[in-house]
């Protein structure tokens, strides 16, 4: 065994992603996913096909998992170290049920879908036409009416907030126990993340993209959650 595979086989490393990466960065993570998991099962089917884009770490996919054991899941993420990790997180259980495909939206299969989420995403790509973009290409493999969960961090780098903002989303990593020099490295990329916008942004970007009837479900300092219907 060789390089990451080893980390992803150390229970130790797959229990501090599980716990120290998105959870203890987001408030409520746990219940964001759940809250997914409800939103998506109101207008998709109990055997329906969810598309998962930023499937890498799993932990989407597992919550989700859990909820509907009918659903099937096609997951795109372009690192495969993160790919790797899903495979450990979400469990043997599922694989019979799961596709993970190493690539953009755009390599993932036309569907069309049932439902898609976009989670802790969007956030890192910039608003230079990719944003939309990949919108886009989600929006055109669900089915009429099918429901699309985005859920981002959100802020307005020329506000006036803009630096209490980042110091809670610190100070809310340290909170859940995340090692000092982790959370440092956080709050100088989420500083200088191109790829930052504000909400309201997002919610253009939504119904550009063909997304309609948006609505937000989950604010938890500057993260958002919104449901969007194809
Ligand atoms: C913070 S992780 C979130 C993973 C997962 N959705 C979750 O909530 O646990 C962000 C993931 O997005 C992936 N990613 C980055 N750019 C992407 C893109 N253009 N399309 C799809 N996934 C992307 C990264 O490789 C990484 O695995």
């Amino acid at each position: 065994m060789s390089g990451f595979e080893r980390y992803f086989a150390d229970p130790e490393f797959v229990s501090r992603y599980v716990e120290q990466g998105p959870a203890a960065f987001m408030p409520g993570h746990a219940g964001v996913l759940q809250m997914a998991g409800v939103l998506i099962a109101e207008a998709a089917p109990a055997d329906g096909a969810v598309l998962v884009v930023g499937a890498g770490g799993g932990l989407d996919t597992r919550a989700l998992a859990q909820m509907e054991p009918g659903w099937r899941f096609v997951g795109v993420d372009p690192s495969w170290k993160m790919l790797e990790l899903a495979r450990v997180v979400i469990g043997d259980e599922v694989s019979a049920r799961l596709e993970l495909i190493e690539g953009t939206v755009t390599d993932a299969p036309e569907g069309p879908f049932d439902a898609a989420t976009l989670i802790l995403v969007l956030g890192m790509i910039p608003d230079d036409g990719s944003k939309l973009r990949l919108l886009r290409e989600i929006r055109r493999r669900l089915r009429s009416g099918a429901p699309f969960v985005l859920v981002d961090r959100c802020d307005d780098r020329q506000g006036p907030d803009f630096r209490r903002n980042i110091d809670r989303y610190a100070a809310f990593a340290r909170a859940s126990g995340v090692a000092a020099e982790t959370v440092a490295g956080a709050y100088e990329s989420q500083k200088a993340n191109p790829g930052l916008v504000p909400a309201e942004r997002n919610e253009a970007l939504l119904v550009e993209a063909g997304f309609i009837d948006a609505e937000l479900f989950y604010r938890g300092m500057e993260w958002r959650g919104w449901v969007a219907y194809a």
